[in-house]
């Protein structure tokens, strides 16, 4: 990847203006104002005078897009002064996009691939075959366009205390965050041994080839390793140990798809390594059918004094969106988090888990939790 000099120089974060305009949102929410004037009115219209324009919705703003390989572009973006990440966004972390795509709102989660600090930051998106929101970003995206964005999160991230040997191991799209952490060990002169592995295919899959060698070229402790599947065969721990001998001391970030991710977990249990492994996960953990038995249960929104009762045994994000109601949500497999909110009282099946709860104000996720009983949402 080759961000240019702007988008990855870090500047002074321009908190004034974000305290500004959080100010006269806070004018515009106030009782006696919104009597008089709505705040979603006074965003619709600043909206149609810019794009960019918004009082409460962090937006960014399209300003690069790099080819770096056939099936993978990076979108450089420049956020609105609501974007608090230029200061708070770690190396590791993602960001939630929100796109309307044919008249539809999508939402979706990508890892942030620039260095943390910069004007700018960007996302890497690899085409996924069938992919509705990949093959949106690719073949409609343009220069230009805005999105609305969510702040940084997640909490794959390096520690502030940097241990002596890291390894950082992708494979696929995986290789975003960890991209993003190794721009920070540079930035940060990490001076510790790091070796830096990636897998993929064929080296005409490898994302960010070029960044990769311009970044070892001036770090000498960085060693950059890849696997070529295409050539050497199916990387597995064989290949890992044969690539690292000393992965047992290695403090390792790992992100890639699920199959060799819980492949290298299983590893580190076997072989009983006491290096922390540390991973993110994009692809959610498949939700079990519902055992409920689908009997209509009453369901309570305390905050809006709103009342509906289920059909059948949808988790409850589908129940209430049934009911016509339109709860906040994001993914709809239990990721993002968006949909979280605190349940009161009830009895709730984790789709995920398969476990039944009746804890008292707990939180839960509207998207991955069905009702077996009477429940109260704190919405
Ligand atoms: S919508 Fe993303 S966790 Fe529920």
């Amino acid at each position: 990847m080759t961000l240019t000099a702007t988008s990855d120089t870090p500047v002074a974060p321009n908190t004034r203006l974000g305290a500004a305009t959080q100010a006269v949102a806070a004018f515009f929410q106030h009782p006696w104002v919104a009597g008089i004037v709505r705040l979603s009115a006074v965003e619709d219209s600043l909206r149609l005078l810019h794009p960019m324009l918004s009082l409460t919705q962090p937006r960014a703003r399209v300003v690069r897009i790099v080819h770096e390989t056939a099936d993978t572009k990076t979108f450089v973006l420049q956020p609105n002064a609501l974007w608090h990440g230029r200061r708070t966004a770690l190396a590791g972390q993602y960001v939630q996009l929100q796109l309307e795509i044919n008249g539809r709102q999508v939402q979706r989660l990508y890892s942030i691939s620039s260095t943390p600090g910069a004007r700018c930051f960007a996302i890497t998106v690899k085409r996924q075959p069938g992919g509705l929101v990949s093959h949106y970003l690719h073949a409609q995206v343009k220069v230009g366009d805005v999105w609305a964005v969510g702040q940084p999160e997640g909490s794959f991230v390096l520690p502030a205390t940097l241990p002596p040997k890291l390894l950082l191991l992708s494979a696929g799209s995986g290789i975003t965050p960890v991209m993003a952490m190794l721009k920070d060990l540079q930035a940060r002169r990490y001076p510790g041994d790091v070796v830096f592995l990636h897998v993929c295919r064929n080296p005409g899959e490898l994302i960010f080839a070029k960044r990769l060698q311009a970044i070892a070229a001036q770090y000498p402790e960085l060693s950059v390793v890849t696997h070529f599947d295409d050539i050497s065969g199916r990387f597995g721990p064989e290949a890992l140990q044969l690539a690292v001998p000393d992965v047992a001391e290695r403090s390792t970030y790992l992100c890639g798809p699920s199959g060799l991710m819980d492949a290298i977990h299983q590893h580190w249990q076997a072989q009983a390594y006491t290096a922390p492994l540390h991973s993110e996960r994009f692809v959610a953990f498949p939700l079990l059918p519902s055992s409920a038995p689908g009997t209509p249960v009453n369901v309570s929104l305390a905050s809006s004094g709103t009342q509906f009762v289920t059909q059948g045994n949808a988790p409850l994000l589908v129940q209430a969106e049934n009911a016509g109601l339109n709860p906040k949500h994001g993914c709809r497999i239990g990721i993002c988090r968006s949909c979280q909110c605190t349940k009161r009282s009830g009895t709730v099946e984790n789709l995920q888990t398969g476990e039944l709860s009746s804890a008292p104000n707990e939180a839960i996720r509207l998207c991955i939790s069905v009702a077996r009983s009477d429940v109260t949402l704190l919405l």
